[in-house]
């Protein structure tokens, strides 16, 4: 894949099915489980209802990733340890298209879209995910807390750490 092939633009309620197309691929829910609950925060979003953004990752045509910011305190609800303000609130790239530059590329994208917006983000990982950390560090990122506990109620979540970005420092 090269980069021309690649494109990275904001998500549409039509783009529903092909972002719940690459949320299964991590196994956590089906397509079908998770396609009416993207659906409805697509259309939340493009309401102004939700202080969110979502963006996809395309190559030909086909969404490969996606990836979302949140500045709602829907997003930090069950965490009450977590400070408010707008987050990366999540990537995902196909398992096949990974290592190719998509998620960097999501990354770049939803910053950029964020710096018109605010001066600090947020982001959470799980202390084991090497990747993410990998990822986000070229954007600035730095450990500012480990140890947070899974959201209220996840009985299978582990532990998390937050990382902090600020637009001045870069
Ligand atoms: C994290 C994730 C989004 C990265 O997507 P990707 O498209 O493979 O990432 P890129 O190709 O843009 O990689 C950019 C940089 O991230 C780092 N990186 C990505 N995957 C990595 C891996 N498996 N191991 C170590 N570093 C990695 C590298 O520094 C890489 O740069 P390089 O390829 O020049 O060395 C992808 O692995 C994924 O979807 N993981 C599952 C979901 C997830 O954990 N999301 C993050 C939750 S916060």
């Amino acid at each position: 894949m090269s980069t021309l092939e690649l494109g990275v633009r904001a998500a549409v309620v039509e783009d529903a099915d092909g972002i719940a197309r690459v949320a299964a691929s991590d196994g956590t829910q089906t397509r079908t489980e998770i396609l009416p609950l993207i659906r409805t925060e697509l259309e939340e979003i493009a309401s102004g209802k939700l202080h969110r953004y979502t963006c996809v990752a395309e190559v030909d045509g086909t969404i490969v990733g996606y990836g979302r910011c949140a500045g709602d305190d829907t997003f930090t609800k069950g965490f009450p340890q977590l400070p408010d303000g707008w987050y990366l609130s999540g990537v995902l790239v196909l398992p096949s298209s990974r290592r190719r530059g998509v998620g960097r590329a999501l990354t770049q994208h939803r910053m950029e879209w964020l710096r018109e917006r605010t001066e600090i983000v947020y982001f959470l990982t799980s202390e084991t995910n090497v990747p993410s950390v990998a990822l986000h560090s070229e954007f600035g990122f730095v450990e500012i807390q480990r140890g947070i506990p899974p959201k209220t109620g996840d009985t299978r979540g582990i532990p998390r750490c937050l990382f902090r970005a600020r637009f001045s420092d870069s």
